[in-house]
This record gives C-alpha cells, structure tokens and sequence, in this order.
C-alpha cells in the first residue's frame, strides 16, 4: 500500500492579529493517511478545518505541529515545494479565480509552460486534458464566455496538464448547477478509474461523498469518523447531531425503520434502495 498524502498530528492556527486572546486550532493533531489511487471525500461543517486541511496537502500552507507529507516529500522542504505543487493539484470552488488567460487553450498550457515542458509536449497534454474534461471543442473560446461549468472543467484541464498524481478538489462542484455538477463527477469518476489519479474531494453533496472509496468526517479541526461511504452514512443520527444530512437514500431507509419497517440503512445507491424497497413490499 503506497501512500500518496500523509499528515501525522497536524496542527495549525492562523495568526489571530493584534489580539492577544487565546485562539483555538483550526487543525488539531490530524493524523490521517490518504492511499495512492483512491477516492477520499471529505465532509463536515462550515469552519470545522477542511480547506485549511486541504491546503496543507501540497504546501501552500505548512503545519504549525506535526507533519505532511506528500509522495513521502515533506511540505515543510523549500527545495520541494514545486516538485509536490506539480504532484498534487488543487481545483477550487470559484472557477473564476482559477482562470488566468483570455483563451481557453492558453490557460490549460499556463502552468507546463512555467514549469519548463517543451512545447510539443504542452500541445499534447493541453489537447489531452481538454478532451478528458471534454472542452475541446472550446480550445479557442474565451473562457469568461462559458457557463460556470465549463469554467470549471477548464480549471480542470488547466490542473490535468500538470500531470498530477493526486487532486485534490475543494468543493468544486457548489457554485455549479446539476449539469455541471454531474460533469466534474463524471471527471472525477473517470480519473480515478481509468488513469489510477488519487481524489481527494471536499464536498457538502452527500451524493458525490457516496460515490468515493471512503468518506472522512472533520468536526471542529478533528477527524470524527473514517470507513466507506456505507459505514460512514448509516450513521444517520450522529450525522445529523454534527450538522450533516445523509444520502436521500438512507435518509428514505431510516424514515421506514422509524415508522416501523424494516430495511437496511446500507443500501445505498438509488439501484441498491430500489432493490430492498421492491423485495420488501413485493407481494
Ligand atoms: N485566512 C484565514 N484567516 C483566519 N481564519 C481563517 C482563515 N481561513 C479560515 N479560517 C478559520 O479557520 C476555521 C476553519 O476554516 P476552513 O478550513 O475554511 O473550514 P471549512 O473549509 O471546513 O469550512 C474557521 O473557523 C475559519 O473561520
Ligand atoms: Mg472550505
């Protein structure tokens, strides 16, 4: 089993100013290991440590306790930083603040160009990533034109021209509409599956979170619960005391158990609570 990120007793605070009050740590003692290759996603409340966690993955900030490490380099090695920059992309929940150039094709080159690839090599992986988020056909486009989807799959293609092993995505999906939203999960689900990308994905949709390998719960700069999506979300009540909701699915299979009728709460996919619904109330 390689590790692709690993952060041991992580703790961070940010610089509180001029006050001199005693701030809490927006990250304490976070000891969590991401497998190389898998889907990871990452849920919790607003404020309780996820994109400073995030973060973290590839230096843009550094622990004030305790380490990070990122294909086994130390975010806190200056010599490093670009290597685990180039290693580990970042995509953002704004599409806006992420794009850079007036054409769609220059943006995706944008990052290979700084970091020196020879410019064959940047057609090929300009044109590879633009098909992979399928905007191709808009390499010519003026990226402030498109819809916020779009936009967002061009930020995309802009981190796949890196050639990233790991992504980590910060709710990319939350300024997007239900269209958009399924085509970065399609990108998603195909990058994990058929290029073997580690995913790191924050997201409030509980849907996209059932979709990944294992789910990783924050609360208050803590990680609260780890397991598969299953084991994570037939935890319903928990969920809920921590300000989350769960899957309509389950949230549909608990309300059943509590008027009486029994169902697993595991069935997760819309296929799979189907199945249990028909074999449990055909005649
Ligand atoms: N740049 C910042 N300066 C000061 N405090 C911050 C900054 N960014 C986040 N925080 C605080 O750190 C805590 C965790 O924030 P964040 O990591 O953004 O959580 P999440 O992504 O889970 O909503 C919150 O209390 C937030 O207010
Ligand atoms: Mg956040």
């Amino acid at each position: 089993m390689e590790i692709a990120i690993k952060t041991e007793n992580l703790t961070y605070f940010y610089d509180a100013g001029q006050e001199e009050t005693e701030i809490p740590d927006v990250l304490d003692r976070v000891s969590l290991e991401i497998e190389k290759g898998t889907f990871v996603a990452i849920l919790g409340h607003n404020g309780s440590g996820k994109s400073t966690l995030a973060k973290h993955m590839n230096a843009l900030l550094l622990p004030r306790g305790g380490t990070v490490t990122a294909f086994g380099m130390d975010t806190k090695d200056e010599a490093l930083t670009l290597e685990i920059r180039r290693r580990v992309g970042m995509v953002f929940q704004n599409p806006d603040n992420q794009i850079v150039s007036n054409v769609v094709e220059e943006d995706v080159a944008f990052a290979p160009e700084n970091l020196g690839v020879p410019s064959d090599e940047i057609r090929r992986r300009v044109d590879e990533a633009l098909k992979t988020v399928g905007m191709y056909e808009f390499r010519e486009h003026a990226p402030h034109l498109l819809s916020g989807g779009q936009k967002q799959r061009v930020a995309i293609a802009g981190v796949l021209a890196m050639d990233p092993e790991c992504i980590v995505f910060d709710e990319p999906t939350a300024m997007l509409d239900p269209s958009g939203r399924a085509d970065v999960m399609g990108i998603i689900h195909k990058l994990r599956y058929e290029r073997g990308t580690t995913v790191v994905l924050i997201t409030h949709h509980m849907e996209e979170a059932a979709l990944a390998d294992r789910v990783v719960v924050m609360s208050d700069g803590h990680i609260v619960m780890d397991g598969t999506p299953k084991e994570i979300f037939v935890r319903v009540e928990e969920l809920d005391e921590l300000g989350l909701t769960v899957p309509e699915t389950t949230r549909l299979l608990f309300e059943l158990n509590r008027a009486g009728v029994e169902l697993p709460l595991d069935a997760l996919s819309v296929e799979e609570c189907a199945k249990v619904l028909a074999e449990r109330f055909a005649s």
